[in-house]
């Protein structure tokens, strides 16, 4: 008998169950893997974002986890989005669990009033699929959710390199860059610069490639920003690297590196120039303080990761030539309601 329990993210041992369930998929499937850590989550989950309502569900026979789901639904935007993630721990797959999980969500993002469904599934490179034993097993995120209905709608790569990076490989990469200064802040950005970095953060979502994925581009402002910034902080350390022009002091660009407070990794998220300043170069010179940073505050990271879509050259190279391999592909899967 399975039993489908909402968790209540300030049960420790519930909630405990339920990541660990999750990691035993993620560790299962996924050779080179980035997930979530335990403090990740439990400090998101308890403390409700005004953006996000998130629901995570847990399949249980008697004591045990036999898999979970999570359903994310965007508050303040998006309203016709709801997001889904299912795993389910490899000795207990093939038996339904996977079905019986998603058709709860599926019921609650209904009850929601939400008609598209968006799910990240994440393979292997397939350059290195024959050296994974797990490959048969490893198709079942594409087969389960094909069955359901979902089609990939955009690919990213997910890159990783290893830490510390190579300091001559680094610095072979240098360039004055006349005209702009590159500053960098931590966990909160400066006042004076909060108005032109929301602008910036809402230029970078409408700017970033997204395929055929009905997502409508969040518009970062003052609010939103300063409740991100106050989440984030007890869960991560920021990095962020802006340049601004010296002339009249107009925002250019920037780069955005979260380090989860309790892992040894490091997440490339944001880079960014805005439109009117590109072919400078300024993308790498941004990763590349912001590499500056990890290597005097952070020495301890192992790995750097960070995602782009292989059709965006520009970031494509420049992640090359930093020295980033293919770790895995994403997929955005998609279900949108008919009519
Ligand atoms: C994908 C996953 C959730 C499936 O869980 P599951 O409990 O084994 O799935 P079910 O038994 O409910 O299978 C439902 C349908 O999915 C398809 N399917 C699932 N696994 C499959 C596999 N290995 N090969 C082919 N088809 C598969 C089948 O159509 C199946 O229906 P059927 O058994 O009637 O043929 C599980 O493999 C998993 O946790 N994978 C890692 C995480 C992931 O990729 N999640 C999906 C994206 S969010």
């Amino acid at each position: 008998m399975t039993d489908l329990v909402t968790i209540d993210p300030h049960d420790e041992q519930a909630l405990l169950a339920w990541f660990e369930a999750e990691q035993a998929s993620i560790d299962h499937d996924r050779p080179r893997p980035i997930s979530r850590t335990w403090g990740a989550l439990a400090g998101s989950a308890r403390t409700p974002s005004p953006y996000i309502r998130r629901e995570l569900v847990a399949a249980v026979e008697g004591d045990e986890v036999v898999g979970v789901a999570e359903l994310e639904l965007p508050l303040r935007d998006n309203p016709h989005l709801a997001e889904v993630s299912v795993h389910v721990v490899p000795a207990h797959r093939r038996r339904g669990i996977g079905r019986l999980l998603f058709d709860e969500v599926d019921r609650r993002r209904r009850a929601a009033g939400r008609t598209t469904l968006l799910g990240e599934l994440l393979l292997p490179d397939p350059r290195e699929r024959p050296a994974v034993e797990v490959a048969g097993e490893v198709a079942a995120g594409m087969a389960f959710s094909t069955a359901l209905g979902f089609t990939s709608v955009h690919e990213e790569e997910h890159l990783a390199m290893p830490l510390p990076a190579d300091r001559v490989r680094a610095d072979a990469l240098r360039r004055a860059t006349p005209g702009y200064e590159i500053l960098t802040w931590r966990s909160r950005c400066p006042d004076e610069l909060r108005a032109a970095y929301c602008r910036m953060r809402t230029q970078m979502a409408q700017d970033v490639p997204l395929g055929d994925v009905a997502l409508v581009p969040t518009v970062m402002d003052e609010e939103r920003l300063r409740t991100e910034e106050e989440r984030m902080a007890p869960l991560y350390h920021q990095v962020v690297a802006a340049a601004r022009r010296t002339t009249d002091g107009e925002m250019a660009g920037y780069s955005l590196l979260f380090l989860p407070r309790d892992s040894l990794d490091a997440l490339q998220d944001d880079t960014l120039v805005m439109p009117a300043h590109r072919g400078h170069g300024l993308g790498m010179q941004l990763k590349l303080a912001t590499l500056d940073v990890l290597r005097a505050e952070h020495p301890d990271r192992r790995l750097l990761h960070t995602w782009t879509d292989p059709t965006n050259t520009a970031m494509y190279r420049t992640n090359a030539a930093f020295g980033y391999t293919t770790a895995e592909i994403l997929h955005e899967m998609q279900r949108q309601d008919a009519g």
